[in-house]
């Protein structure tokens, strides 16, 4: 790549931005992050911007607003840097499930957020998998929102498991589910799910049939893992055989790992949008990293090509493995 693009990451996903660095061959601009005595941060860029192009890598998880400031404080002195043009890639777009007024005198905050980063000096965003599609129309700059589930696809049928249903934990997902099980050749079923109150899943009935078959719960994000906890006890109770859950976002907050470790549940295939800590690595979670794909991206997008044929040879080996053709 030329010699004007330039690398540079906040501290909330440092491994995924030296994956990404080393695939790309170049290194991360040296920035110092502090945090004075009374919580403000501080951050300095070491080396000269003026002039270049620059990714900045930085997803906005927990501590969410920690490293939402953090966005918004370096691409400010990025811009004051004069860099010319700035990319934020945030993998995990951090308050996306508050999209919409689910009640009188609440905020949208996606909404805002999507402000603050556009105001900071952002031209534009590469994500992957935002909660809804229409938070890219809270910006008024070109966002690339990436979808992780055809390598999902991939590592699942590389499996060969059979009789496989893939379930959705509520309705809002079913249209993922749909797609993953297209990308699967398999059938599809879906949860009634409600919410009595913020954080708190209960799941109703299924409406398809897991009995007898390996069921693939898919979701956007795993938080508190409430959601897919309660998915795979009904899907126990319809007589599922095995039970393995995906996901793009591993927050992983509260009880979630100790939810996980339920023995109904085989298998927890998560991407690394979000920095795993040791103490949340247990066995069964299998982290498949967005790196490669993240850096064809910047690639792409400093060169000015198609973003498209990104998955091109992936739906192709897709299509064969499951046995259906490709049509795209
Ligand atoms: C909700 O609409 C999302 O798609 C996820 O289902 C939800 O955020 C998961 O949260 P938790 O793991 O806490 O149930």
């Amino acid at each position: 790549m030329a010699k004007h693009v330039q690398l540079i990451s906040g501290t909330s996903n440092p491994e995924l931005a030296g994956e990404i660095s080393s695939y790309l061959n170049i290194p991360l601009t040296p920035v110092t992050i502090k945090r004075f005595n009374d919580g403000e941060t501080y951050c300095h860029i070491e080396k000269s911007v003026r002039g270049h192009d620059l990714f900045l890598i930085q997803s906005t998880s927990p501590p969410v607003n920690e490293n939402l400031i953090e966005l918004l404080l370096i691409t400010d002195a990025l811009r004051r840097a004069s860099a010319k043009e700035i990319t934020a890639v945030i993998p995990y777009f951090g308050y996306s499930r508050q999209d919409r007024k689910a009640l009188p005198r609440e905020p949208i905050s996606a909404k805002l957020v999507a402000n603050m980063i556009e105001r900071a000096g952002i031209d534009r965003v590469v994500t992957f998998d935002l909660h809804v599609d229409q938070i890219q129309g809270f910006f008024d700059i070109p966002v690339d929102n990436i979808e992780s589930l055809p390598l999902i696809a991939e590592y699942i049928l590389d499996k060969k498991l059979s009789n496989v249903v893939v379930v959705s934990p509520d309705a809002g997902g079913a249209k993922r589910a749909r797609r993953l099980a297209k990308l699967l050749n398999a059938s599809l079923a879906i949860i009634d799910k409600r919410r009595p109150k913020h954080g708190v899943a209960e799941t109703v009935s299924l409406i398809g049939d897991a009995k007898g078959k390996t069921a693939i719960l898919v979701d956007d994000i795993i938080d508190t893992a409430g959601t897919l906890a309660s998915a795979a006890k009904l899907l126990s109770e319809k007589g599922a055989k095995e039970i393995y859950v995906c996901a793009t976002h591993a927050v992983f907050s509260g009880p979630a790992i100790e939810r996980l470790k339920n023995e109904m549940i085989t298998e927890v295939i998560v991407t690394n949008t979000i920095s795993l800590p040791k103490e949340k690595r247990i066995r069964k979670i299998r982290v498949i990293s967005l790196a490669p794909l993240l850096a064809e991206s910047i690639k792409r997008i400093y060169e000015g090509s198609p973003m498209g044929v990104l998955f091109e040879g992936i739906y192709n080996k897709l299509s064969k493995k499951a046995g259906y053709k490709n049509e795209r």
